[in-house]
């Protein structure tokens, strides 16, 4: 039997930290390292190659570390390395581990989301280029429209604490009015990035509140909740004693101090240097 480890939760910079409180308020009895690639962020204008190598490092780190499930908490990873990963890694490395991505949870509730049947989905040029959140609600809701629209700007000015001040506004609109321009009938919109929820109360605004933006962290956690409850031979290897721990593949402090902005509270963090992490495949 495997020893049991921490919930791993990935994300290339600090947005996956709005998916661990999701998950830590939902399941808090759980322990969760988190790892933030912050030296190589944004993940979200690169090569479907370079995205799915990085992910597979920070992977392969968390599994080092004593993880046996890893949820991919950034869509831009989701998007372009997750198959690859459960596909053809895990049955390799670790066969009986487990790395699951953010895109299929919030997809299996995009019908509840809309009224009109008119859906947006807003995300880095990563994920709207590799189309997996249409053809993902295509499979649950194929009766739903899906519109997307990139925000490249929009992750830069999160991690630099810019998005509420007036500049960041002019990217909001362009990009929001874009979306509206290719469906004007759309009434709800998925915040397809982790970096996003902390621009929903200004995108609430712009859109006059006739629109509906949907975070997905709660999403997640509620679907965590019900996969550990069907796979109890999974939540066995997750471990409980309530514990966060941080790792940046940047410096610590820095984490530290911009953590709080994604997270809510104060984080104690350690550097991890990807290159000196081995791990050696399961037996
Ligand atoms: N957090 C990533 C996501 O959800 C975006 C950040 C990046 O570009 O690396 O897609």
């Amino acid at each position: 039997m495997k020893k049991a480890g921490p919930i791993g939760v990935f994300d290339s910079g600090y947005g996956g930290l709005t998916v661990l409180k999701a998950l830590t308020t939902q399941l808090p009895a759980y322990d969760y390292l988190y790892l933030g690639d912050n030296a190589r962020v944004p993940y979200g204008t690169r090569s479907f190659e370079t995205v799915y190598q990085y992910t597979l490092e920070c992977v392969e780190a968390l599994f080092a570390q004593g993880c046996q499930l890893v949820i991919l908490a950034c869509n831009t990873a989701s998007a372009k390395a997750l198959r690859s990963i459960q596909q053809n890694d895990l049955p390799k490395i670790a066969p009986q581990r487990r790395v699951l991505g953010v895109i299929r949870p919030t997809t299996e509730e995009a019908g509840l989301l809309t009224k009109s049947g008119h859906l947006g989905v807003l995300g880095t040029s990563g994920t709207v280029l590799s189309n997996s959140y249409p053809i993902e609600i295509a499979k649950f809701y194929p009766e739903l429209t899906v519109s997307q629209e990139a925000c490249p700007m929009w992750v830069p000015l999160v991690e630099n604490n810019e998005h509420l001040g007036p500049g960041a506004d002019y990217f909001l609109a362009k990009h929001l009015e874009a979306l509206l321009q290719k469906d004007p009938a759309i009434d709800a919109v998925i915040l397809g990035c982790t970096h996003y929820p902390l621009l929903q109360s200004r995108l609430e605004e712009l859109s006059k509140g006739k629109i509906k933006f949907i975070a997905q962290g709660a999403l997640v956690a509620k679907k965590l909740e019900l996969y550990l409850r069907r796979h109890p031979e999974i939540a066995a290897l997750c471990s409980k004693s309530g514990s966060r721990s941080f790792l940046t593949t940047d410096d610590a402090r820095i984490f530290e101090e911009k953590a709080r902005l994604f997270y809510g509270e104060t984080v104690v963090a350690r550097h991890i240097d990807l290159s000196s992490i081995s791990f050696s495949p399961d037996a």
